[in-house]
């Protein structure tokens, strides 16, 4: 086992290594987390809506947890089904428009489920270069082709669909919004090539979802785009944990008997099912939260670039400061700590080589004065640090 201490201290070296920091949420508090002795503004979590500490969903999952008791005991292919998933499959199916919708235990279960039932040997996965981890696993593991296309570069894309023309199935998966970076997919013309090339699109909406659309249904209703899978999370948005596909009847019925991840592991507990179900019923009802959320956008990412600060113009929650450097990357984050910020530092190989970065993540929960101080204190960091220069 010795390489591993050879690997590790290269890690080390090339400031990558990673360890687990503790950090503990305060009840009522979300837009703050405690690291240490120290209360912190939280820009670092997915929390978007500000839902996880309703008092609702902690309730309902509390009356559940009584009547249910504390897990679904097995898979729902065996006894660990019950009448609340299929009520929450319905109101996802009604909130989607769709036909059906199909739980699955997290966003990488579902991502590496669904990949894996819908290609395999003689197939084609094509998937933009900065997709979600778990879209490539998924890929990896169904055995298809990857063909990575650029970011967001349709002409690319175009150019792999025709070396792939002769596969037998061909799929096309994106992020709508992508994780580490914020910025949008075309989702319009991904669905113009899936149409002439007659493959089938995949979308993520795990950053859109909740956010986009009047009801929070995702970028793609938003922009009028018919995609054949819709997967999303609870764990953003929604405050919980969980993640859906929603599509045909077919597709569903597809994914029970061919999803591995549905089919071989033990069924979220009905207590979360609950929690999701009415987090489901408050993001549709609670547009304030949306509305609140595009503030606190516009006003933070208008006060970082007024501080200096390069921006990536956009509207998503997600705002990322591009520093480059690991070790520069990682101290900028400990000064933000310093001074009161959660704001964690993102490394290869989560991103490109070459391009580590702060990923600022914004809460409908965080008030003006709190990002307008935020914002003073990251320049102040920025400047000591040589990021910034006067
Ligand atoms: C784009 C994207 N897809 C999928 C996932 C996985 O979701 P989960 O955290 O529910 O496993 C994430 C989570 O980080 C994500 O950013």
């Amino acid at each position: 086992m010795n390489w591993m201490e050879k690997e590790l201290s290269a890690m080390e070296d090339a400031s990558l290594m990673r360890t687990l920091c503790l950090s503990s949420s305060i009840l009522g508090c979300p837009g703050y987390t405690v690291r240490g002795e120290r209360r912190l503004l939280n820009l670092s979590s997915n929390d978007y809506l500000g839902l996880s500490q309703h008092p609702a969903i902690i309730e309902v999952m509390r009356e559940e947890l009584l009547i249910e008791g504390s897990g679904a005991g097995a898979s729902r292919h065996v006894t660990g089904n019950r009448a609340s998933y299929g009520r929450l499959e319905e109101a996802l199916s009604g909130w989607q428009n769709c036909e059906a919708a199909l739980v699955f235990a997290n966003g990488y279960m579902a991502n590496s489920g669904v990949i894996g039932a819908l290609v395999g040997r003689g197939d084609v996965v094509f998937s933009d270069q900065l997709n979600h981890a778990s879209i490539v696993d998924g890929t990896i593991l169904s055995r298809a082709e990857l063909a990575r296309y650029r970011h967001n570069d349709m002409e690319h894309l175009r150019t792999l669909m025709n070396k792939y023309r002769d596969k037998r199935r061909k799929l096309i998966v994106t992020d709508a919004v992508f994780s580490m970076d914020g910025d949008q997919a075309p989702l319009r013309e991904l669905a113009h090539l899936k149409c002439e090339y007659g493959a089938m699109l995949m979308v993520d909406e795990a950053h859109s979802g909740g956010i986009y659309g009047d009801l929070g249904e995702g970028l793609c209703h938003e922009l009028g785009v018919d995609v054949d899978i819709h997967m999303g999370t609870f764990s953003k948005s929604f405050g919980v944990y969980g993640a859906y596909v929603c599509g045909s009847r077919t597709l569903i019925r597809w994914l029970v008997n061919k999803a591995r991840p549905l089919i071989y592991s033990t069924a979220l507990p009905p207590s979360l099912i609950a929690g999701i179900s009415k987090a489901l019923e408050l993001v549709q009802t609670e547009h304030w939260r949306r509305v609140r959320l595009r503030e606190a956008v516009t006003l933070f990412r208008s006060s970082l670039s007024a501080a200096g600060f390069d921006v990536s113009a956009g509207d998503s929650p997600i705002v990322p400061i591009i520093i480059g450097d690991n070790d520069t990357t990682l101290r900028f984050s400990g000064a933000l700590e310093e001074e009161g910020i959660a704001a964690v530092a993102i490394r290869p190989p989560t991103v490109p080589e070459g391009t580590a970065r702060i990923r600022f993540s914004l809460s409908a929960v965080h008030t003006d004065k709190e990002l307008i101080d935020a914002a003073a204190r990251i320049r102040t960091v920025g400047l000591q640090l040589g990021v910034l220069s006067l």
